[in-house]
């Protein structure tokens, strides 16, 4: 669901041509719809609403300040998994005490910037973090309020680089395990055991593997209960996919629909974490052809963008449409969409049946709006694209293009060199 649709044959960002932006910001271009993240983060509100839950969104897919502050406006929390991230959750306004901190590799220091911004919990991936946030939590005379992220073992049918679940994968402490480590933990004199963590990978688009997981971490809440040790937050994670080419996705109610009778019986405070599934279809990115370019084998349209703007096909070989923002009904070609990197793997599309793009021809790559911007880079020395937040017949210009000056900044030449 999103609102970039055609009225005509000029595609809208909600109530504005996106040529229009284009016009006055240049490309490439990341444009967000307002209405659109809006409604993504009410269907899983909306979804969850009988149960008491935390939404807290994956910064990690998209963490543009303004789209942050957008989230927080309407009560979002936050799922980080750096100081980084920690820091612009809090600038947005989203609230230490809807904030959960995951990632393997904590720093001391971020361990205490989040102790200090007293967020809701750790979601520790190894006893040896466990041991490092108790001795911190010491040394700074406070209570770090913690969750064990356990990995299930469970299967989550999707790209091997964004599956997370599987006694083989870094993240989580395997649940055969969980038990020990959580009687480790309770014995701990700086650690406040809250809660169960468990995410099992990312554009997962069927409701099984969360119930299977569910069903697993559900065993180990219950054993522990037994040995004393009571879990309130029971975190599951993001993943929930979104339809990218034409996959059938299921909505958070479905999601909702799977979950909730397994924990209702339980005094648990749901969290989950969803990212793409917010953000993902609620940005595109918009770039420009510059040239076609057609061998005896092969035709090519190079365009503005590249895989520094836009990494998922070059990594994970993903599917994103691609849209004329003009339509028009040129002959249909098999083309690759390829950008100016200087790598055979800079492509957006390949073999791509497309209605024939002319030289500047403006082109809309969809669902960019997770995992687009916050994965992109200078590479080749290329500068970051701008974003705009559109709201209604309105557009705002959320980051600026950066510049060839942004290039040097923060780099020193030494005194020998100069
Ligand atoms: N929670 C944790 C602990 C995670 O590791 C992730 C994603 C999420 C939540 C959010 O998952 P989501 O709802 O967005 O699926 N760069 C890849 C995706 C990597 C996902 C990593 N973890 C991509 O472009 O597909």
């Amino acid at each position: 669901m999103h609102y970039f649709k055609y009225k005509n044959s000029d595609l809208y960002a909600e109530g504005i041509p996106v040529k229009k932006i284009v016009k006055d910001v240049g490309t490439p271009l990341y444009i967000y719809s307002y209405k659109t993240l809006m409604q993504h983060f009410s269907a899983f509100e909306d979804a969850f609403d009988g149960y008491p839950n935390i939404i807290c969104f994956a910064l990690k897919a998209n963490s543009n300040i303004a789209l942050l502050t957008a989230l927080a406006k309407k009560g979002c929390g936050a799922d980080v998994v750096s100081g980084g991230e920690l820091y612009l959750a809090l600038k947005s306004g989203m609230p230490a005490g809807k904030i959960v901190y995951a990632g393997v590799g904590k720093t001391r220091e971020e361990i205490r910037y989040a102790l200090k911004s007293r967020i809701l919990m750790f979601n520790i991936e190894s006893s040896d973090e466990l041991m490092a946030i108790d001795e911190t939590a010491g040394e700074m005379g406070v209570k770090a309020p913690i969750a064990l992220r356990v990995n299930p073992d469970i299967k989550a049918s999707t790209h091997p680089y964004i599956s997370t679940g599987l006694k083989n994968h870094k993240f989580g402490i395997p649940i055969e395990e969980a038990v020990e480590n959580y009687r480790l933990a309770s014995s701990l004199l700086n650690i406040n055991v809250l809660g169960i963590h468990c995410h099992i990978g990312s554009q997962i688009t069927k409701i099984s593997p969360f119930v299977d997981a569910l069903k697993k971490v559900l065993q180990l809440a219950k054993k522990l209960k037994s040995r004393g040790i009571e879990i309130k937050y029971l975190d599951i994670g993001g993943g929930l996919g979104i339809t990218y080419d034409n996959e059938v996705t299921p909505y958070p109610r479905e999601l909702a629909k799977g979950i909730t009778p397994l924990i209702k019986e339980y005094d648990f405070t749901l969290i989950l974490e969803p990212g793409r599934s917010i953000a993902g279809n609620a940005g595109i990115l918009v770039t420009r052809a510059l040239y076609l370019k057609k061998t005896l084998f092969k035709d090519f349209v190079i365009v503005d963008s590249g895989m520094n703007d836009l990494l998922r096909p070059s990594l994970y070989g993903a599917y994103h449409q691609i849209l004329p923002v003009k339509k028009n009904a040129r002959r249909k070609l098999r083309v690759d969409v390829v950008g100016p990197i200087c790598e055979s793997g800079d492509f957006f599309a390949k073999e791509r049946k497309m209605n024939r793009p002319l030289k500047g021809d403006l082109l809309a790559i969809m669902s960019s709006g997770g995992y687009g911007f916050s994965m992109s880079s200078n590479y080749n020395g290329r500068s970051r694209p701008a974003e705009v937040l559109v709201k209604g017949s309105r557009y705002f210009v959320i980051r600026e293009r950066e510049t060839y000056k942004d290039l040097t900044r923060r780099t020193k030449i030494p005194e020998f060199l100069k």
